[in-house]
C-alpha cells in the first residue's frame, strides 16, 4: 500500500452544458448561459445539448417536445454558436448518455440523492407523485458530463450541488473499478457578475419563465417594440443613478438594470455608473432599451428564421449528435468493460 494520491485525469479539456426544452428562453438564459457558451466556443471544445431526457422527468406534451427542442437549438445558433465549431445536439439523440446513467445509478447512493435540493423543490409537496426519473435526474446529469469526460461545466449557482454529485460519482467509479484518473472531476464555471438577471418587476426575484407576468422578463422571441415597452415599464425608483456600488446595492431594481447594461455592453457595473451617475431612469432606460434591442432583436429574428427552416436546423443537430457520439461511445464502451459486462470473444 502506498499513500500516494490517485492518478489525476490528464486528458483533454472539454466544456459541456445543457438547457432544458421546457418553456421560452429569456434574457437571463441568454446572459447566464448562451452568451457564455459563445465566449467559450473559440477557446475550448464545447458540447452543448438540449436536455430533452431531463425535460420528460415532468410531463411534456409529445406533440410539442420536438418543436421545443428545435427552438432551444435555434436559440443556441442564433446567439452566435457555430455548429461547425461546437457540437450542438438533442440529448436523446446520443444514446450513450442513458447507458452511462444506468451504470451511475448503480454507483450513486440513495443518501447522496436524498440531499439534492433542486429535486426536492421540483417534486414539491406531492413527492409520492413525482417520477422516479426526477429523483435520479442528477445522476443522468453526471452521465451527461462524464460521457464526454468534460472538465468544465458552465452553469448557474443552482447547479453547483449537481456538479459536486458528479465529482462524487466520478471518484467512486474510479475507485470501485480500480481506474484512477479514468473520469475527470469536472469543475463548474459559475456565472460572473451581471449574469444573474433579476425580474423587471421585482429586483429580489430571479428572471424566470414561470413568472406569471410577461413584463417580468425579456424573451428571446420578443420583437423590438415589446423589448422597448418592457424596459420602459420596468420597476425602478425616482432617484438618479449613484456614482458608487455601495449605494447601488441597496436599490435592487436599479442594480439589476445597471448589471444588465454592463453585461450587454461588456462593462463592469462601476463603468456603467461612471457613464450614467447623476442621470435618472428617464435617460438611462432609453439607453438600455437601445442596447437590448440592438443585440436581442436580431437574435429573435434569426431564431424565427431557423425555426422556419427545420431542415437546416435538423442537419446541424444530426451532425452535432454524430460528433458527440464519436466521443461518447468509446467512453461508454470503456466504462462497460471496467464494470465487467459481457462482450463477445469473436
Ligand atoms: N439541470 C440543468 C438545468 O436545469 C440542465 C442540465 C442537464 C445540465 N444536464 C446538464 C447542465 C449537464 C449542465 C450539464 O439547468
Amino acid at each position: 500500500m502506498t499513500d500516494q494520491a490517485p492518478a489525476a485525469y490528464d486528458g483533454p479539456q472539454r466544456v459541456l452544458s445543457g438547457v432544458q426544452p421546457s418553456g421560452a428562453l429569456h434574457l437571463g438564459n441568454y446572459l447566464g448561459a448562451l452568451k457564455k457558451f459563445v465566449d467559450l466556443q473559440s477557446r475550448m471544445d464545447c458540447f452543448l445539448f438540449v436536455a430533452d431526457l431531463h425535460a420528460i422527468t415532468v410531463w411534456q406534451e409529445p406533440d410539442k417536445l420536438a418543436a421545443q427542442t428545435r427552438e432551444i437549438a435555434a436559440a443556441y445558433i442564433a446567439s452566435g454558436l457555430d455548429p461547425d465549431r461546437a457540437a450542438i445536439f438533442p440529448q436523446s439523440a446520443v444514446r450513450a448518455h442513458v447507458d452511462l446513467a444506468w451504470i451511475f445509478n448503480c454507483v450513486a447512493r440513495l443518501g447522496w440523492l436524498d440531499r439534492m435540493t433542486q429535486v426536492k423543490e421540483k417534486s414539491g409537496k406531492l413527492k409520492e407523485r413525482a417520477t422516479v426519473g426526477l429523483y435520479t435526474y442528477p445522476v443522468l446529469q453526471a452521465a451527461d458530463i462524464l460521457v464526454y469526460k468534460a472538465t468544465h461545466v458552465p452553469v448557474g449557482e443552482d447547479q453547483k450541488q449537481h456538479l459536486e454529485l458528479t465529482r462524487d460519482i466520478a471518484q467512486k467509479f474510479n475507485n470501485d473499478f480500480n481506474a484512477p484518473g479514468f473520469f475527470p472531476l469536472p469543475e463548474p464555471l459559475i456565472e460572473g457578475p451581471g449574469a444573474r438577471v433579476m425580474s423587471l418587476r421585482d429586483g429580489q426575484a430571479k428572471m424566470s419563465k414561470s413568472d406569471p407576468s410577461d413584463y417580468s422578463r425579456i424573451n428571446l422571441l420578443d420583437d423590438k417594440d415589446t423589448i422597448d415597452q418592457k424596459v420602459r415599464k420596468a420597476r425602478t425608483d425616482p432617484e438618479p443613478l449613484p456614482d458608487n456600488l455601495e449605494a447601488l446595492k441597496a436599490r435592487s431594481e436599479a442594480d439589476n438594470l445597471v448589471g444588465v447594461y454592463g453585461a450587454m455592453a461588456g462593462l463592469t457595473k462601476l463603468e456603467v455608473l461612471e457613464r450614467f451617475a447623476g442621470q435618472g431612469f428617464g435617460q438611462f432606460k432609453p439607453a438600455l432599451s437601445e442596447l437590448l434591442v440592438e443585440t436581442m432583436a436580431p437574435i429573435g429574428d434569426e431564431m424565427r428564421r431557423l425555426i422556419g427552416d427545420p431542415a437546416e436546423l435538423d442537419r446541424n443537430l444530426a451532425k452535432g449528435a454524430e460528433r458527440a457520439s464519436a466521443i461518447a461511445e468509446p467512453v461508454v464502451d470503456e466504462a462497460r468493460r471496467k464494470v465487467g459486462f459481457w462482450r463477445p470473444t469473436i
